[in-house]
């Protein structure tokens, strides 16, 4: 079917986005979630503040960017899942279909990514009903701690909280593309930007905002070795969803017409801003309440400092309720997106029907989560390499997986695929920024990827 059209005619076989502003916000649905606001300033303090943010903005924008325009690409060209259309790509520019397993790679990371994902999910979930009720009003920082500890510690809260968000993610993947992804997005997000905005305000007036301000962007090199750097880039990849694909999928949705490069543009800003804002306000609330953050930095930093806040401000139930139910409303648009690609996968090569295939997967992904419900409790003590399983989990999938396909995906489309094709999808008239994005892609980006990857090994 699809060989018989010229690449540039292909059709989805889900429909298309109704509009550019859809695919915008359908994809910046994706990339914002829990990348931005509980990952970034807890790997933030980890790293040890501004010199590592420094090296995150250099890579959204030397290798994210390149990236993004180049899966985004590969998307709307090959027109299928990420793996279908690698191989269809792959054979029409190199004659090989070799390629697919590019997307096979992808598609491994975003079902390891899903299955903590939808835990720490389940955490947000938890904070709304703990807020709602009342529960952080005038607690002071050791008993915010001991809240965050007990739902660590608890096998049952989690996997409760973890299957009713895998079970939201099932269904509305199910439901399809349009229905499903489309309406959500469109209303949250802006909501979400609205409780971050009053948060700052909270930081600014009553935070401690310059010791935060301090502490994000005033870079000590002193700070950061080799694993910082890849932590820095592999964070990169996973705030704007990249390497596994998804962009690739919902690429295929975007009308021929449509400027990549201006979307793409639209989207990093939107996320960068985002993560940005967080980390101010979190690290505004460290310094206020005396915490050290190299002490408090860890997986439940955000849950440890914005109940403080929230436990202080006027109408601090209402907001704090509201912000943890959006949260996890930013991290249901990001799972819808880690879930997509394999059901379309499933969908167009086992033919089985949406419903069915959501499920299976959802199934096998929940049940890789539980790994990550025992990482806190039962299997805490149970480390190897990087620590817990789920600390493996999470280096395996941000720091290799997303940055090795996400290398061949623009070498790919830097390298391989032919000018005439590249220029075709990334518009004629746009040459200056076609001009720029090849050289990204073909150069910067390939080289910082693997630069940093040897540099973390210790070779040199
Ligand atoms: N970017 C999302 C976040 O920041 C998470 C995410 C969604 C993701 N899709 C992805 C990460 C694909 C890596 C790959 O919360």
């Amino acid at each position: 079917m699809s060989e018989k059209n010229s690449p540039s005619e292909r059709q989805s076989l889900h429909g298309q986005w109704s509009s550019r502003l859809a695919f915008i916000l359908a994809v910046s649905g994706s990339a914002v979630g829990l990348g931005n606001i509980w990952k970034f300033p807890y790997i933030t303090g980890v790293n040890g503040g501004g010199a590592f943010v420094l090296v995150y903005l250099l890579c959204i924008v030397a290798i994210g960017l390149p990236i993004m325009i180049s899966e985004i690409m590969l998307g709307r060209r090959g027109r299928r899942n990420p793996i279908t259309s690698m191989e269809l790509l792959g054979r029409e520019e190199t004659g090989s279909g070799t390629w697919k397993f590019v997307g096979v790679i992808g598609l491994v990371a975003g079902f390891l990514i899903l299955s903590y994902y939808s835990v720490i999910a389940g955490w947000t979930l938890n904070y709304f009903i703990l807020s709602s009720k009342g529960t952080f009003t005038g607690l002071m920082a050791p008993d915010v701690n001991q809240v965050f500890e007990n739902l660590n510690q608890s096998f049952s809260t989690q996997l409760i909280f973890h299957t009713i968000f895998m079970a939201v993610t099932i269904l509305i993947i199910a439901k399809g593309i349009r229905q499903g992804l489309e309406r959500v997005v469109v209303i949250l997000m802006p909501a979400l930007f609205f409780i971050l905005i009053v948060l700052l305000f909270y930081a600014i007036s009553q935070g401690n905002i310059s010791e935060g301000f301090t502490f994000m962007f005033k870079p000590d090199f002193t700070k950061i070795d080799g694993s910082s750097v890849l932590a820095a880039m592999g964070h990169a990849f996973f705030t704007l969803s990249l390497g596994m694909g998804c962009v690739v999928a919902y690429g295929a949705y975007l009308p021929k017409q449509e400027s990549i490069f201006k979307t793409t543009y639209a989207i990093i800003i939107c996320d960068t801003l985002i993560a940005l804002v967080a980390g101010l306000v979190v690290f505004s609330i460290v310094f206020d309440n005396n915490l050290d953050p190299s002490q408090i930095a860890g997986a439940g930093l955000i849950f440890k400092t914005l109940p403080l806040a929230f436990g202080q401000m006027p109408s601090g139930v209402f907001f704090g309720s509201i912000f943890f139910i959006l949260l996890g409303f930013a991290a249901l648009t990001s799972a819808i997106s880690l879930l997509e690609p394999s059901v379309a996968w499933m969908i167009e090569r086992k033919n089985l029907s949406r419903g069915l295939s959501a499920i299976i997967m959802g199934s096998i992904i929940w049940a890789l989560g539980l790994f990550t419900v025992l990482s806190g409790n039962e299997l805490s003590d149970f480390t190897f390499w990087k620590g817990t399983l789920f600390d493996n989990i999470d280096h395996l999938t941000s720091n290799i997986l997303l940055p090795t396909s996400g290398l061949l995906f623009t070498v790919f489309a830097g390298w391989f695929m032919s000018k005439k094709s590249s220029s075709d999808e990334l518009d004629i008239n746009r040459k200056f920024q076609y001009k720029f994005w090849r050289f990204l892609a073909r150069y910067i980006a390939p080289i910082g990827v693997l630069v940093i990857f040897l540099n973390a090994i210790g070779l040199f």
